[in-house]
């Protein structure tokens, strides 16, 4: 679809001050808004939603040097570039071209683009069709920090060939739901589709690596499988802690909260009601989890491995 000129409602000229934003609804685009910030005197109309949830990013947090925080889990965004910088949002903030005339302003854009408020990476890619990059890289690894090292290479041009290895056994999820909302489907959590991979000739490997030949370059795995790398990339992410304490070597029904194979055990424990569960842990983890349990009577201890 074309980019067109459209309308910002009852803005007459951009006038908003140094370090200040501002919500504007875009005129012939039912619920379509757009967000302006100044950034360090640049006025930039960017996607007024967070690529992860949806936050309105008018509420967010502007600061001098330029980035624009999220008000609900703190994803962070370039306020003139619209790319994501921070974690947990994973597409960019679209810019909109702004154009100031006869006491109006104008944002020209994409209708989609305006709706959606996200900016997808240029991912699409043959990998050695071309040959600008020789050799291929390796990730062990397959979370979020996997995910966005792949698209960060194929947005710049990277055109060889990447793999990534994975022992979770399900392409990259986006791991805050699994206690904002204990789903346990990993298809509902993935971040993009096996597809997308697909497209941007990414290997995809269900494998557990035990071992990497630093000298040889090569990796393998447990079942056999090896690897050779010119470039390599850990991303092997955390692990859950448990409490060094007896009871969490000898009682049952104690869990940690890192992945989709935990949420299912988590509410295969729970049930559908009726049970009394106690979290340890702080913060997101704990307070986004007891939100999303069913109403309680019984006993089962839960434990979160995140503090986010
Ligand atoms: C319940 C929960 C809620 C969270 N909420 C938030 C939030 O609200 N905001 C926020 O910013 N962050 C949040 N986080 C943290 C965020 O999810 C992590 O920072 C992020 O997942 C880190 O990504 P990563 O790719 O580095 O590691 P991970 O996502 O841990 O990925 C590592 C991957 O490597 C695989 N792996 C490990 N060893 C091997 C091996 N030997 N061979 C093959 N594969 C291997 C693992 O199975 C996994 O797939 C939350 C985390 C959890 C668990
Ligand atoms: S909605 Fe913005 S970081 Fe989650």
């Amino acid at each position: 679809m074309a980019a067109q000129e459209y309308k910002l409602k009852g803005l007459t000229s951009l006038s908003i001050s140094p370090g200040s934003k501002q919500e504007i609804e875009v005129e012939g685009i039912e619920g379509g808004k757009v967000l302006l910030v100044n950034a360090g005197g640049h006025i930039q109309a960017l996607g007024s939603k967070c690529t992860h949830y949806g936050a309105p990013m008018v509420k967010g947090v502007l600061t001098g040097n330029g980035r624009l925080t999220c008000p609900w889990h703190g994803a962070c965004f370039n306020a003139r570039t619209g790319d994501i910088e921070a974690a947990p949002g994973l597409d960019a903030l679209p810019t909109f071209k702004l154009t100031e005339r006869d006491g109006a302003v104008y944002v020209t854009g994409e209708e989609a683009a305006i709706k959606s408020s996200r900016r997808r990476p240029n991912f699409a890619c043959s990998a050695g069709a071309t040959t600008k990059f020789e050799g291929n890289v390796v990730i062990v690894g397959g979370g979020s920090g996997a995910l966005g090292a792949v698209e960060a290479l194929r947005e710049k041009g990277y055109d060889a060939g990447i793999t990534i290895i994975s022992n979770e056994g399900y392409l990259p999820i986006d791991r805050p739901k699994l206690s904002k909302a204990l789903i346990a489907d990993a298809g509902k959590l993935a971040w993009r589709e096996k597809s997308w991979f697909d497209a941007g000739s990414v290997r995809w490997v269900d494998g557990e690596v035990n071992n990497v030949d630093f000298s040889a370059r090569t990796v393998s795995t447990k079942s056999g499988g090896s690897f050779n790398y010119s470039k390599l990339i850990l991303a092997t992410g955390g692990t859950a802690r448990v409490l060094p304490l007896q009871g969490f070597k000898v009682l049952g029904n104690i869990f940690t909260l890192r992945n989709a194979h935990d949420v299912k055990k988590i509410n295969d424990a729970i049930g559908d009601k009726g049970k009394k569960i106690v979290i340890i842990g702080r913060l997101w983890t704990e307070s986004s989890a007891s939100r999303s349990a069913p109403p309680c009577k019984r006993r089962t201890r839960a434990r979160g491995s995140s503090s986010t």
